[in-house]
């Protein structure tokens, strides 16, 4: 299991050493949350704080738009060569060509889906993203309850990403913790995000072997 810190519920005040200490305590991707005060009801960080962050992470970063102007924004910060750039699909008329796109700048592409959006969605885009994202919360903020019904989802996306011999990760984002971590292992995802759950703990390093079924 990869783990991928939110630092959206990180000190802000001392975001250089949260970022040195998610990456000591042993995460594989930094999971970054742009939001635009428009698709969801926050608004976050811009490419200015991003580029900041990327100068001290010494892991990948995994950046996800929750914006109403995704190829604006992917442009904003494709030059900053996340491992993964993230768009929703409620979001996007073209999500083929925003997918073209961000390849051409050497980033996975991946798509997020709500926790309404069904996985049938995917049906004719799966075999062209490096990683479908599944929500366990309403976008917007962090410290949410976590949505069982992402379970279901999963086991259906996994199904669909075998029947089209897809080569596709999941993700799965909100709400995540310790204790929900085997069960959606068990489900079949293969990234989880979390933020509250790492960032107010006493063990960042702790936290993530938690969610990584390490003990
Ligand atoms: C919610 C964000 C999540 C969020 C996760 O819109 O996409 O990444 O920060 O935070 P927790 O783990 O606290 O739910
Ligand atoms: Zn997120």
């Amino acid at each position: 299991m990869y783990v991928a810190p939110s630092i959206l519920s990180a000190d802000f005040g001392n975001l250089q050493a949260e970022i040195n200490a998610i990456c000591e305590a042993g995460c594989d991707l930094i999971h970054i949350d742009v939001m635009d005060g428009h698709f969801v009801p926050n608004l976050t960080i811009g490419p200015l704080v991003v580029n900041a962050v990327a100068k001290v992470a010494t892991k990948p970063l995994d950046i996800h738009l929750m914006v109403e102007n995704n190829t604006f924004f992917a442009d904003l910060f494709l030059p900053l060569k996340p491992k993964f750039l993230t768009f929703h699909i409620e979001e996007e008329k073209h999500p083929l060509r925003l997918i073209d796109h961000i390849r051409k700048h050497d980033v996975s592409p991946g798509i997020v889906l709500n926790p309404h959006t069904p996985v049938s969605s995917l049906e004719h885009i799966i075999d062209e993203v490096d990683m479908v994202l599944l929500m366990s919360v309403n976008p917007g903020f962090g410290g949410q309850s976590f949505m069982p019904l992402v379970y279901d989802k999963i086991r259906a996306l996994r199904e669909l990403i075998d029947r089209k011999n897809a080569k596709c990760l999941i993700e799965v984002d909100g709400g995540v913790n310790g204790l929900n971590a085997p069960e959606l292992d068990e489900a079949g995802a293969d990234i989880l995000v979390a933020g509250n759950y790492i960032f107010s703990s006493n063990s960042y390093a702790e936290a993530i072997r938690a969610i990584k079924l390490e003990f």
